[in-house]
């Protein structure tokens, strides 16, 4: 991808529900954030900022909020421009789009293409050429940024971009996503609320985030046991589930599990805070 992140959003948030529970994306994005890995260097978006409580859309948490397909509609063109910015020298408001594409288990997708398209300011598609399409691969955390304008309306539709999301070798996704607050999306038949985008007003434009879920299975399995163990055993390990309470070692220290998991790497007690107290 041609690359320029502009400063994505977070959209780390409360779940859906308003519940105080950490949803597997949001444990998923702490462990981001808290590991302390080479993978968390160059070209990576800025994680959960404290101050940017947003509520993503879909909740990765269950396996099976997969992100809903949506018709492909009459103006997707094939061999787009490879790039991350789409609307070079256009007018209409900046937008920038941001977020994550992740499998079932919440497992974020490396080299995951997104090939988006949309109307420009005035509601028209460029059906001639390649203006506001373009196509891009997630990095290796699983994260793309996409800069453009926001789409005009046009008639029958709400306001929307199209996209196409395809995790290496698996099938593609076609679907649409929208932004809140539009007086259309209540008479738009395909409008879609679990296809909302994160949008909020910035200086010079708006940005908008949208974590893709994708049928693509992964590690942690995305069922965990039905009982957890009671008495996990007392070296902390991947894979292993660990429930509110439950206590480990690691690294020659005590730990006491704070949010019910399944252990992932890059969630080792001393990186990941917000699941486990050191005591
Ligand atoms: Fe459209």
């Amino acid at each position: 991808m041609t690359g320029q992140h502009d400063d994505p959003l977070d959209a780390t948030a409360q779940t859906s529900t308003g519940g105080p529970a950490l949803t597997r994306k949001q444990l998923l994005r702490a462990a981001l954030v808290a590991a302390p890995l080479p993978i968390l260097l160059a070209g990576v978006p800025a994680l959960a900022r404290d101050g940017d409580a947003l509520d993503p859309t879909p909740v990765c948490d269950d396996g099976d909020d997969e992100t809903p397909p949506q018709m492909e509609g009459p103006y997707f063109k094939p061999d787009s421009p490879q790039r991350a910015a789409i609307a070079t020298g256009l007018p209409g408001t900046r937008l920038t789009v941001s977020g994550y594409v992740f499998g079932t288990s919440c497992q974020p997708i490396a080299g995951a293409l997104l090939d988006f398209w949309q109307a420009d300011s005035a509601g028209a598609y460029d059906n001639v050429g390649y203006r506001l399409r373009g196509h891009q691969y997630t990095n290796a955390q699983g994260a793309y940024s996409l800069t453009t304008i926001v789409p005009g309306l046009y008639p029958g539709r709400t306001r929307h971009l199209h996209v196409k999301v395809q995790a290496p070798g698996r099938p593609v996704l076609t679907t649409q996503l929208y932004f809140p607050g539009e007086p259309r999306n209540a008479t738009d038949s395909l409008y879609d609320p679990r296809l909302l985008m994160t949008v909020r007003s910035v200086a010079g434009g708006r940005e908008a985030t949208f974590d893709v879920v994708l049928e693509v299975p992964g590690v942690p399995p995305t069922t965990p046991p039905a009982t957890p163990p009671s008495t996990p055993g007392g070296t902390w390990a991947v894979g292993q589930v660990y429930a509110v309470g439950a206590q480990v070692t690691y690294g020659g220290a005590a730990y006491r599990c704070l949010q019910g998991h399944t252990a992932q790497p890059g969630w080792e007690p001393p990186n990941v805070p917000a699941l486990w107290q050191r005591l």
